[in-house]
C-alpha cells in the first residue's frame, strides 16, 4: 500500500558556505526520501534558504550590493553542492521567493484580524556596536552577550503571537505523541523547556533596525522576525494558500529533520504556530547531534569547518554520503576528522564491500564464465549467510521508522563481512580445485546473491555505486526497486557477471617515513565515538572491549614471493596473497629471513591498517612478529591453512 512521506530539512541561511554539518542533514533527507520513492510512496522532498534577517542584511551592506543579490550570489554555493551530492530534493525554495512572501504576509493578516497577534510596547535591551536588540534573559553579567560591551534600555513597540496560551496544549500534545519529537530525549528537553511559563513570541522588528524581511500587511513600518517567516515555508512550500490539492495531499510533513540547535524553534514557536492557523502538526520532528571537529560544534564563526567538496574530490560522492550516514549516529554528536574518514572508507568500502565483489566476480568468471549458478542444496554455513542478509533488511525497515539510519547501514555491512567469512569458510577456491562442482555453484551463488541484496539496501545511500555494483552482478538498474521488491525477488541465479575493476580504491595516504620494524605497534587508530566518556578507573586503563580488539582485523597471508629493499637492509618487500586478493607489504625482517625462507610462509597480518609508504614503498597491512632481545620469529600458523582466513 503506498503511503505519503513528505520531508523538509532545514532552509540554511544563506549567508554560510555549506560545510559537513547541513551536508548531513540534506543526505539523510535524500536517502529517507528515495527509500520512500523507491517502495512507491507519495513522496516529497523539501529544502531551500533562509535569505531575510540582519546577517544578510549586514553581508549585503559590507559588500555594497542590495541584499537580494547578495542572497542570488551565495545561493548558488548549496545548489552546486546539493547538485554534487545527488541530493533529490523536489523543490528548493527561498524566503525572497514571492509565493512565498506572500503566504507569510497572508497568514500574518489572518492571525492579526483573529487577534492571535497583538501590539505591545516592552523594553528590551539594545546594543549600538551590535546594533542589536536582545532580552533581560540573552544578556551575560548585564552586558551584551556577543560583544561583552554596555547595553541601553529601549522600550520599542512591537507585534506578538499569543504563544502562550497554547502552552498546555503543546505539552499535552508532545505527551501524548510519542513519535511528535524524536529521538524520544530530546522530547524530554522541550518538555523541561515548557516547564516555566512560556511567553508571547515577538513577530515583529521595527524597521528603523532590520528593513530587509517581509513586511507586515497591516504596519508599514515594521517587518516579520525571520524566524517566523522561514518557519512558515514548510507550508508554503507544498502550496498552502496557493495550491489546495497538493497542500492536501502532502501536509502535515511525514518529518521535519533538524539538528539539535534549533529545537525550540521547531518543537515550540512552529507547532504553536501551526495550531493558531488551526493546521495539522507534523508527525515526527527529528533532531540529530551535531557534527564536532576537534571537540567543538563546526561552525562557520569557529573557522574549523570542513568543506565537503574537498572530501567529495578526495573519495568520490558516494563514499562521502555512506560515511556520515553511517559515522553518526543520529541521538548523538559525532567527530569529523580526514583520518576517521579515511580509515572506514579503506575498510568498509574499500576491504569488506569491494573485496567481496572483486572475489565474487573473479571466481564466478574463472567457474562458469560469469553466469551465476543455481544452487544445489544449503547446510548450515548458508543459513547463516542468509541469516545476516535478512537482518540486514529488517533492521534497515526498522532504522527507516527511527530514523536510525546508521543501524541499518551497519546491519548491511555486517551481512558483507558475513559474506567474505562465508567466502573464507566454504573456500569455493578449494572446492573448485577438488571438482566439487555442485558445492562450488551454491557458495558462489550465495556470494553473489548477497552482494546483490546488500546493494539493493544500501542503493539509497551510495546511488550510483550500487547500481555499478548491481552492473557487475548483470542486474540491471530498476530490476529490484527498493525493499518490497527485494522480499519478493527470487534469486541472482542466471544473471552474468562481470569483471570489474576496485569498486572503492583503497586511498593511500602519503606519510612521512613510518617505522617499518614489524613489532611497532599500529599507527594509532582514531578512537570511534564515545557514547560517553569512561571514566578512567584502574580496571580501564589498558584494557580494551572485544568490539575494540576486532577492530584491529587479523588474516592469514601467503607469502607469494620476497625481495630487498634497496638501500634499506632491514627491509623486505612482500607480494603476499589474503584470500583473493594480492597486496604489497614491507616488513623490518631482512636481518632475520631472508627472502627464500620467507617466501611460501603463511604468516599473519594486521589486514585493516592504513596503508603507508615506507622507503617510497606503498605498504598494505603489517605482519605480526614475536621479538626477544635480538630474536625475532615471524607469528605463523599451526599448519595448513587458507590465506585471508580471520585470525582472533
Ligand atoms: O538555523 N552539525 O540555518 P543554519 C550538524 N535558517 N548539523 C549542522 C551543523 C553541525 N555542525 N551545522 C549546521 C538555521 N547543521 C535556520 C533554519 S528552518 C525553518 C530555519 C545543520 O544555516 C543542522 O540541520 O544555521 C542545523 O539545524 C542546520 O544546519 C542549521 O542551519
Ligand atoms: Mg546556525
Amino acid at each position: 500500500m503506498s503511503e505519503k512521506f513528505y520531508v523538509t530539512t532545514p532552509i540554511y541561511y544563506v549567508n554560510d558556505r555549506p560545510h559537513i554539518g547541513h551536508a548531513y542533514t540534506t543526505i539523510l533527507a535524500d536517502v529517507l526520501a528515495r527509500f520512500h520513492r523507491s517502495v512507491g510512496n507519495d513522496t516529497f522532498f523539501l529544502t531551500g534558504t533562509d535569505e531575510h534577517g540582519q546577517k544578510v542584511q549586514n553581508a549585503a551592506e559590507k559588500r555594497g550590493v542590495e541584499p537580494l543579490q547578495h542572497c542570488d550570489e551565495t545561493v548558488i554555493r548549496f545548489q552546486e553542492l546539493w547538485q554534487r551530492l545527488g541530493i533529490t530534493n523536489d523543490r528548493f525554495i527561498r524566503t525572497t521567493q514571492a509565493e512565498h512572501k506572500r503566504v507569510v504576509s497572508e497568514i500574518m493578516q489572518e492571525l492579526y484580524d483573529r487577534g492571535e497577534i497583538y501590539k505591545a510596547d516592552y523594553t528590551g535591551w539594545y546594543c549600538v556596536g551590535c546594533e542589536r536588540f536582545f532580552t533581560e534573559k540573552d544578556l551575560v553579567d548585564g552586558k551584551c552577550p556577543d560583544c561583552g560591551r554596555d547595553v541601553n534600555a529601549i522600550t520599542e513597540s512591537n507585534y506578538f503571537f499569543r504563544m502562550s496560551k497554547y502552552q498546555d496544549w503543546l505539552i499535552d500534545h508532545i505527551k501524548s505523541n510519542p513519535d511528535f519529537i524524536l529521538p524520544a530525549f530530546r522530547a524530554n528537553e522541550t518538555l523541561g523547556f515548557l516547564k516555566k511559563p512560556l511567553g508571547d513570541l515577538c513577530i515583529s522588528r521595527p524597521k528603523s533596525r532590520l528593513s530587509w524581511g517581509i513586511e507586515l500587511p497591516f504596519d508599514k513600518d515594521y517587518v516579520c522576525y525571520v524566524w517566523f517567516d522561514a518557519l512558515i515555508n514548510y507550508i508554503s512550500g507544498v502550496g498552502y494558500h496557493t495550491d489546495a490539492d497538493n497542500f492536501a495531499r502532502r501536509w502535515p510533513a511525514s518529518c521535519h529533520l533538524i539538528g539539535k540547535d534549533i529545537l525550540t524553534t521547531h518543537s515550540v514557536y512552529w507547532p504553536t504556530m501551526l495550531k493558531a492557523m488551526g493546521l495539522p502538526m507534523p508527525k515526527t520532528i527529528f533532531a540529530h547531534g551535531w557534527w564536532l571537529t576537534g571537540n567543538s560544534k563546526m561552525s562557520k564563526s569557529l573557522g574549523n569547518v570542513v568543506n565537503p567538496m574537498d572530501m567529495i574530490d578526495r573519495a568520490g560522492v558516494d563514499a562521502f554520503r555512506y560515511f556520515l550516514l553511517a559515522e553518526m549516529s543520529p541521538g548523538n554528536d559525532a567527530n569529523f576528522s580526514e583520518d576517521a574518514f579515511i580509515a572506514r572508507y579503506n575498510s568498509d568500502l574499500a576491504n569488506d564491500l569491494g573485496n567481496l565483489l572483486s572475489r565474487v566476480s573473479k571466481l564466478t568468471i574463472r567457474a562458469t564464465g560469469g553466469v551465476i549458478p543455481a544452487p544445489a542444496e544449503l547446510n548450515a554455513d548458508d543459513a547463516e549467510l542468509a541469516d545476516a542478509v535478512n537482518a540486514a533488511i529488517a533492521t534497515m525497515e526498522e532504522s527507516l521508522k527511527s530514523y536510525k539510519l546508521d543501524q541499518g547501514i551497519n546491519a548491511a555491512m555486517n551481512a558483507v563481512r558475513a559474506g567474505n567469512r562465508y567466502l573464507e569458510k566454504c573456500a569455493p577456491w578449494t572446492l573448485a580445485k577438488q571438482g566439487d562442482t555442485a558445492r562450488l555453484h551454491t557458495v558462489l551463488h550465495n556470494a553473489a546473491d548477497a552482494l546483490c541484496r546488500v546493494a539493493v539496501l544500501l542503493a539509497p545511500v551510495m546511488p550510483e555505486k550500487m547500481s555499478e555494483l548491481l552492473a557487475v552482478l548483470g542486474i540491471a538498474d530498476g530490476q529490484i526497486s527498493g525493499i518490497a521488491a527485494l522480499k519478493e525477488f527470487k534469486s541472482v541465479a542466471g544473471a552474468t557477471m562481470r569483471e570489474t575493476a576496485p569498486l572503492f580504491p583503497r586511498i593511500v595516504v602519503e606519510e612521512t617515513e613510518q617505522s617499518a620494524a614489524p613489532a611497532a605497534k599500529p599507527e594509532k587508530k582514531q578512537p570511534k565515538q564515545e557514547k560517553k566518556a569512561a571514566p578512567e578507573t584502574a580496571e580501564t586503563v589498558g584494557v580494551v572491549t572485544i568490539d575494540q580488539f576486532f577492530q584491529t582485523q587479523l588474516k592469514t597471508a601467503k607469502v607469494l614471493s620476497a625481495e630487498k629493499v634497496e638501500g634499506a637492509d632491514k627491509l623486505l618487500k612482500l607480494q603476499i596473497e589474503v584470500g583473493a586478493e594480492t597486496r604489497q607489504l614491507v616488513a623490518g625482517v631482512a636481518k632475520f629471513y631472508t627472502p627464500e625462507e620467507i617466501t611460501g610462509k603463511t604468516i599473519v597480518i594486521v589486514a585493516n591498517l592504513k596503508p603507508a609508504k615506507i622507503r617510497g614503498i606503498e605498504s598494505q597491512g603489517m605482519l605480526l612478529a614475536a621479538k626477544d632481545g635480538d630474536t625475532l620469529k615471524l607469528v605463523t600458523t599451526d599448519g595448513e591453512i587458507a590465506s585471508g582466513a580471520s585470525v582472533g
